[in-house]
């Protein structure tokens, strides 16, 4: 047999952190205790209400079917009210919100939807891998726009519109920003708006870190206008601790989620009862849940905080979301050469900020999805590495 695999398989790679951790296992198998401080899979727990609320519906023999496509109207519903409480923004849950099976899902599809080959699609750098690999796999080029710190990583939107635009249809924009916890404003999501409609781009915010490590969460359709020229991606993995439930929402204009519901439909089968009717008590969860979840984040950046200062790495104190971004000191060539020397030395591993994207590749990213005495050890560790090589 000589079976090939689609020449578009050669456009992607495998995910980064699916080899990171067959590595990973490796030296765990070998007796090496690696601390994974790479991944941003919360390690704390749905609320009470959400938990139980999916073990009642898993009990009743009725709720096993499959399910519609467009997910329960509660659901919807729940989606909703969370986008009016949370952001201020109005939402027909008939169709202008579509649950999704993870907000990762959701990029795939919205990218078979719009995008084919001649198309041209615009990707954040450093920007979260998938817009990317989505976007080719689609057979649409991918144009990337730089974000550097010195703008706040934001896109320079007047220099990106002296660019040869026409044949962009599509822009991901993410904030706040992974992997760099930067934040936008309403006055940068105006100029998008104004920049998308001047240029006919269907705009894309991918919005899961909004709920930690920001005291003010922000959806772009919240200013005047953005649901003419955008849509957003949200998800419940991040902000409600649910990764693994893989439960996301695409909202925005019924105009620009119809096609992504007709790709989607041909692609699954809806989501399990039970999964969904536990989303909707998760959506329900009050400001006092998210406080108790920051506080604990914010404990746990504080021991990050002091694991960069000992690597001489510079990182802003006022990041979002569930990563601490820094810059490497100038000794290393790339955030490459310090992750695998923290593994190797240390047995920790941190993310290099160049998985990311070419613009990442002088940072390193480290997760804060672990116990505040994993960071300890951490710190530990790597105290007792640089003891070793001023010995040398
Ligand atoms: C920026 C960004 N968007 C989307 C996702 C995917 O989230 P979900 O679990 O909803 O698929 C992630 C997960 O790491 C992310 O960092």
């Amino acid at each position: 047999m000589n079976v090939k695999p689609a020449s578009r398989m050669d456009l992607v790679q495998e995910y980064y952190f699916s080899t990171k951790l067959k590595q990973i296992a490796a030296m765990r198998a070998s007796g090496i205790d690696v601390l994974n401080l790479g991944i941003g899979s919360p390690d704390l727990p749905p609320s009470a209400e959400t938990i139980s609320a999916l073990a009642t519906a898993a009990e009743n023999p009725k709720n096993h079917a499959y399910q519609s496509y467009v997910g329960i109207p509660a659901l919807r519903e729940g989606f909703a009210k969370f986008y009016q409480n949370a952001y201020g923004v109005s939402l027909n849950p008939v169709d202008e919100v579509l649950p999704l099976i993870g907000s990762k899902e959701g990029v795939m599809h919205i990218s078979m939807a719009y995008l084919e080959a001649g198309d041209e699609v615009l990707v954040p750098n450093p920007g979260y891998p998938t817009y990317r690999a989505a976007s080719l796999l689609t057979g649409a080029t991918v144009v990337d726009y730089d974000l550097s710190e010195e703008n706040g990583w934001l896109p320079d939107l007047k220099k990106l519109a002296e660019k040869d635009l026409s044949k962009v249809k599509l822009m991901w924009v993410n904030y706040p920003h992974m992997p760099t916890g930067a934040k936008a404003n309403r006055a940068f999501f105006e100029e998008l708006r104004d920049f998308a409609l001047a240029n006919n781009i269907l705009i894309v915010n991918d919005n899961p870190y909004s709920f930690i490590l920001n005291d003010d969460p922000e959806s772009a359709l919240a200013v005047e206008g953005m649901k003419e020229v955008a849509l957003e991606l949200n998800s419940l993995s991040k902000s409600h601790n649910m990764a693994g439930w893989r439960l996301g929402v695409l909202v925005g204009k019924a105009e620009f989620i119809n096609p992504v519901l007709r790709f989607k439909s041909n692609m699954d089968s809806g989501m399990f009862l039970p999964l969904q009717m536990a989303a909707v008590k998760a959506l329900e969860n009050p400001s006092s849940w998210f406080d108790e979840l920051n506080a604990i984040y914010r404990e746990r950046q504080q021991k990050v905080f002091e694991m960069m200062d000992l690597l001489n790495c510079q990182y802003d104190k006022n990041q979002s979301g569930m990563f601490v971004w820094a810059k490497i000191p100038a000794n290393y060539q790339t955030g490459f050469e310090l992750s695998d020397e923290i593994l190797e030395k240390s047995g920790v591993f941190i993310t290099p900020g160049g998985i990311f994207g070419s613009a990442g590749d002088g940072y390193i990213r480290t997760s804060l999805c672990a116990e505040v005495s994993v960071f300890e050890q951490a710190i530990g560790r790597i105290v007792s590495s640089l003891a070793l090589s001023d010995e040398l």
